[in-house]
């Protein structure tokens, strides 16, 4: 490893290489949405890092709970209270996972003057907000801004300022958004013209923006759309404080590594009040093993990735929850500076990355550096940086939690399949 980042002056960070292949801004490894935008961004005016005007919501990256990756079409008002009462006894809500988000699903028919009810799986929304509040905690809704919903359920087309009305008189405080069956409107309108569809996409999700303003009530705003048309460099011109990057994740290895590792260069998108987001958690779903949930974990993190869980707290284990809830990881994901990480090389399935973190103060962590190993046997690698003149850097093991004191280019570990090593250092 050899690759060395030196403090110039307060927070100005160079770095270069000697050999290492250093990837940052490359094109990611999936092949759909983030994978290819990353190359596009090349060459993008960029805004600047740190937003000028304090947002107010989603200052940090959202953290909190959604229902679909586990319980799916499923999904009760039991279920949803159940989840508030456990987010509270795990200790989760005061490790600021505070937003409780019910996905599709919820929907019912229209009434006669066209308002939004709820099913009979959610028999009194205004109830359920009241309750998830009672426990301090926020309540999150999803709607589309086509006919349907991707489950088949009502969308809001043509009801956008009655729905947001709708959700601020139940006391929503989020509101995931998704694109569904809009992308039929979009091709029906202007067929065979994508630049005229795309057009219509953004217009959509702004007309949803503006009927959440004009509520008055302060509320999240999610962008779902897969990551189609770059949407990380117009998604907060239609107000989105956070917007997905790729397809849907899946409880699998592959699938969460491809999709995590495909944000490289999408870095430059972030900052506080707006987040790339690479998909919800599936810290605790399917059969991802320790090191794999400690590895997702960590990628997010890394990433300033909203951190919304997706597994049945019901059933959350020890190991689960301790991974879910370790401070020190998600200090670094909600880091104030909101500055998103990104790869800089790899060495074969080793790859490291960096994420600078506000650190200003004496003694304060200066930067979260990642080593994966997302090959399938254990790996040993050094870390590639150097912070100072003597070119070594005091760091701490987060996951093992160990001060290591002063270490140089002799440091090394070994980072297990599939695994992760997780270092802030000043
Ligand atoms: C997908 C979305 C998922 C989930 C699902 C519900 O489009 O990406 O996160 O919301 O719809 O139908």
């Amino acid at each position: 490893m050899r690759v060395r980042v030196r403090i110039l002056t307060a927070g100005c960070l160079v770095l270069w290489t000697m050999g290492y292949v250093v990837m940052a801004g490359a094109q990611g490894t999936e092949t759909g949405k983030a994978g290819a935008a990353a190359t596009k961004i090349h060459g993008v005016a960029t805004r600047p890092l740190t937003a000028t005007s304090a947002p107010t919501v989603a200052a940090t990256p959202p953290m909190g709970w959604n229902s679909w990756n586990f319980f799916a079409g499923k999904v009760t008002d039991k279920d949803i209270r159940d989840t508030a009462d456990l987010l509270v006894s795990t200790g989760m809500r005061d490790a600021g996972y505070v937003y409780v988000n019910i996905d599709d699903t919820w929907e019912g028919k229209r009434d006669a003057e066209g308002r939004i009810q709820s099913n009979e799986k959610f028999p009194d929304m205004k109830a359920l907000a009241d309750y998830v509040h009672s426990k301090g905690l926020k309540l999150g809704i999803y709607s589309s801004p086509g006919a349907k919903t991707c489950a088949g359920y009502e969308g809001s087309l043509g009801h956008e300022e009655q729905d947001a009305q709708t959700y601020a008189e139940w006391g929503i405080d989020y509101l995931k958004y998704d694109l569904c069956s809009y992308g039929g409107v979009m091709k029906a309108q202007a067929p065979d013209d994508l630049p005229a569809q795309y057009k219509l996409m953004r217009e959509a999700y702004e007309k949803m923006h503006q009927a959440i303003v004009k509520t008055g009530r302060p509320m999240v705003y999610s962008l779902c759309q897969y990551g189609w048309d770059s949407v990380w460099e117009w998604g907060p011109s239609v107000g989105g404080n956070l917007w997905r990057t790729t397809g849907d994740i899946s409880a699998n290895f592959d699938r969460m590594s491809t999709i995590g590792r495909g944000q490289a260069g999408l870095d430059r998108f972030a900052g506080p009040g707006h987040w790339n987001d690479p998909d919800m958690l599936e810290v605790g779903n399917g059969r991802l093993t320790h090191d794999e949930n400690v590895t997702h974990m960590t990628l997010w993190a890394m990433l300033a990735a909203p951190l919304i869980a997706g597994n049945n707290l019901t059933q959350m284990t020890p190991d689960v929850a301790s991974i879910l809830m370790n401070k020190e990881v998600i200090a670094i994901d909600q880091d104030a500076l909101g500055r998103q990480g990104d790869r800089l090389g790899a060495e074969g399935p080793l790859e490291t990355w960096w994420k600078p973190l506000k650190g200003d103060r004496k003694g304060e962590w200066k930067a979260a550096i990642a080593i994966f190993n997302f090959g399938d046997t254990a790996g040993v690698s050094g870390v590639p940086l150097g912070l100072d003149r003597d070119g070594t850097m005091i760091a701490r093991d987060v996951w093992s939690g160990k001060d290591l004191g002063k270490i140089d280019s002799n440091w090394r570990t070994t980072i297990p399949r599939h695994g992760v090593v997780l270092l802030v250092v000043r």
